[in-house]
């Protein structure tokens, strides 16, 4: 990894380090929002689902339950660490890897998944070149007929978050980023209150990839 890269994976390496989950700004004990979303999936054991910086969310465990294939990605290995400890699930894969990097630097490009997952990642990305490499990643990796679900604070939401800047979405601006081959199929304004009682307003959108 790069000097950058290894920053900022210190940086979330020490706040998964230094916090219990239900410290953390983004903690959800309730992952109904993000699972009402999955329901237009059609999620089966034989499905693969990427879940983008999934740190030690909850929405995991509920993910086993349908036994399709995880790949559970982070820039936090402590995240991971963490995560695996508590699954104790030999069908997980896990991924350490900076989205804001493409995957042909050290990692087999040959992957391919049903459904890309991310709540609270992309945003992290602030430069062109890092989220171009992100929608590379995921065009090269989302099957056609395949799924994308994204959960970004909206342009109504925070400006920053465990410490860092953000880059707020529109539905319009993931479509453009997506481009014509993915298609919207449902989005909604969905205000997250946080573990300290503070609202955080997100746009979720679901776009399926035309076949
Ligand atoms: C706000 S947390 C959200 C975690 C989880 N998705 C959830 O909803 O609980 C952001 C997560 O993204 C990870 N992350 C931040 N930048 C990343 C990057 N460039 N590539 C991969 N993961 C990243 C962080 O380590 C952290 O786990």
């Amino acid at each position: 990894m790069s000097d950058t890269n290894e920053s900022k994976q210190a940086h979330w390496d020490t706040i998964f380090s230094a916090k219990q989950d239900a410290e953390l700004g983004w903690f959800e004990d309730d992952c109904s929002q993000t699972l009402s979303f999955l329901k237009n999936t059609a999620i089966s054991a034989s499905s693969t689902l990427f879940l983008a910086g999934a740190g030690t969310s909850k929405l995991v465990d509920e993910l086993i339950n349908t036994d399709a294939n995880l790949i559970i990605n982070d820039i936090s290995a402590k995240a991971l660490e963490q995560l695996s400890q508590r699954l104790n699930n030999t069908k997980c894969q896990y991924l350490h890897h900076d989205l804001g990097h493409s995957f042909d630097k050290g990692f087999d490009k040959g992957f391919t998944v049903d459904v890309w997952i991310d709540r609270a990642v992309l945003h992290f990305l602030l430069t062109e070149k890092q989220i171009t490499h992100y929608f590379e990643n995921l065009k090269s990796t989302v099957k056609c007929g395949g799924y994308v679900l994204l959960a970004e604070f909206s342009n109504a939401g925070a400006t920053h978050c465990a410490g860092l800047a953000v880059h707020r979405y529109s539905e319009n601006e993931m479509q453009v980023r997506l481009g014509d081959n993915f298609e919207l199929i449902n989005s909604k304004q969905y205000t997250f209150v946080n573990p300290f009682k503070q609202e955080r307003p997100y746009i979720y959108a679901l776009f399926k990839r035309r076949q």
